[in-house]
């Protein structure tokens, strides 16, 4: 049977506990074959997506189908095909991190052989075959998500979904984990995750979807969205930050597009077209005037600027977790 074009896809996903609707008519699509970033403040819905399109949650409305099978109707199905890493370690503490892999293989009703020979194989993978026997109790941070990998991973997943993989993570623990995520998306695997970190986003998602209050309010690759704060921009900071003004004014006949003053730097916008050539008349311009510039660049917004910029409007309005 051939692989679906849409590993998850989700449409106006439901899902209330109590006051709260923690989705709100959620929409998602996620080709096969790639990392999909959800992204969105705390209390957003992304782990109650998660719970439902994983089967732990039942959703109220809307459909959703994960490789293929609907998650109500084909739970089990569904089952076999995914594997989660929670927001919260899984892994058992006293057990050793070969123990806590054949345990889970034994959970997927793997038989006792094939359980430990799977286990081998994912503690080589994870590189963890030094620490095989040693209780994960003892193992750092970043081991103790990389065995929890190794556990979503026992039956081979087309679909991964990984809650925050790298909260508390030091940044080299944090780049060894997003090569695991790109090695196992390599091998073909389709990888939803969600994070707190947006250049974990960046690096690592083909698409991304940003959701607030249990709905989506924007999605596209990382370059788009960063598009939609009006792309490149050119950034120039004065020797006096008192001419920003003047200068600003400059800088706008310069470009013919309306310079951004704040109290440390004047920006304009730079079409993609030609970046450069925007950088150049600006520094001449300001030059020709006799305004002294002490540093000058060319700037891609952040996708932490845009993640800002789209969850602003609602922050007045948001409620506080329970
Ligand atoms: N089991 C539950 N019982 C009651 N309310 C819940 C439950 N699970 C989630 N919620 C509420 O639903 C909303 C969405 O929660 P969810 O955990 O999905 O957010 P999140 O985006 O994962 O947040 P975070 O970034 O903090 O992990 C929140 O308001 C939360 O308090
Ligand atoms: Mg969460």
């Amino acid at each position: 049977m051939s692989e679906p074009v849409f590993a998850v896809i989700a449409e106006g996903l439901r899902k209330r506990y109590g006051d709260t609707e923690a989705l709100a008519g959620l929409d998602l699509r996620v080709p096969a074959g790639t990392v999909h970033g959800l992204l969105g403040p705390n209390g957003a819905g992304k782990t109650t997506a998660v719970r439902v399109l994983t089967t732990l949650a039942r959703p109220d409305g809307g459909t959703a189908s994960v490789a293929g099978h609907d998650v109500v109707r084909g739970a089990a199905r569904v089952r076999t095909r995914v594997g989660l890493v929670g927001q919260h370690a899984a892994v058992d503490e006293v057990l050793s991190g070969r123990q806590n892999l054949v345990m889970f293989g034994r959970l997927y009703h793997l038989g006792a052989r094939t359980a430990r020979r799977r286990a081998d194989e994912l503690l080589e993978r994870f590189r963890l075959t030094d620490a095989a026997g040693r209780p994960a109790g003892q193992y750092s941070g970043g081991m103790r998500r990389r065995l929890d990998l190794a556990a979503s991973m026992i039956l081979a997943p087309p679909v991964l979904f990984l809650d925050e993989p790298t909260t508390g993570l030091d940044p080299r623990a944090r780049i060894e984990v997003w090569d695991e995520v790109r090695a196992l998306v390599g091998g073909g695997t389709t990888v939803l995750l969600t994070t707190q970190y947006l250049e974990e986003a960046d690096r690592l998602a083909d698409g991304i979807s940003v959701i607030d209050h249990g709905r989506v309010i924007a999605e596209g690759t990382p370059d788009e969205l960063k598009a939609r704060l009006g792309g490149d921009r050119v950034e120039v900071v004065l020797q006096d930050p008192a001419a920003l003004p003047v200068a600003a004014g400059i800088v706008s006949r310069a470009a013919g597009a309306e310079a951004d003053v704040d109290a440390e730097a004047l920006r304009v916008g730079a079409p993609a077209a030609d970046r450069a050539a925007a950088l150049t008349e600006a520094v001449r311009a300001l030059d020709a005037a006799g305004v002294r510039v002490a540093d000058v660049g060319l700037r891609r917004p952040t996708l932490d600027e845009v993640f800002l910029h789209l969850t602003e409007d609602a922050e007045s309005e948001k409620e506080v977790p329970a």
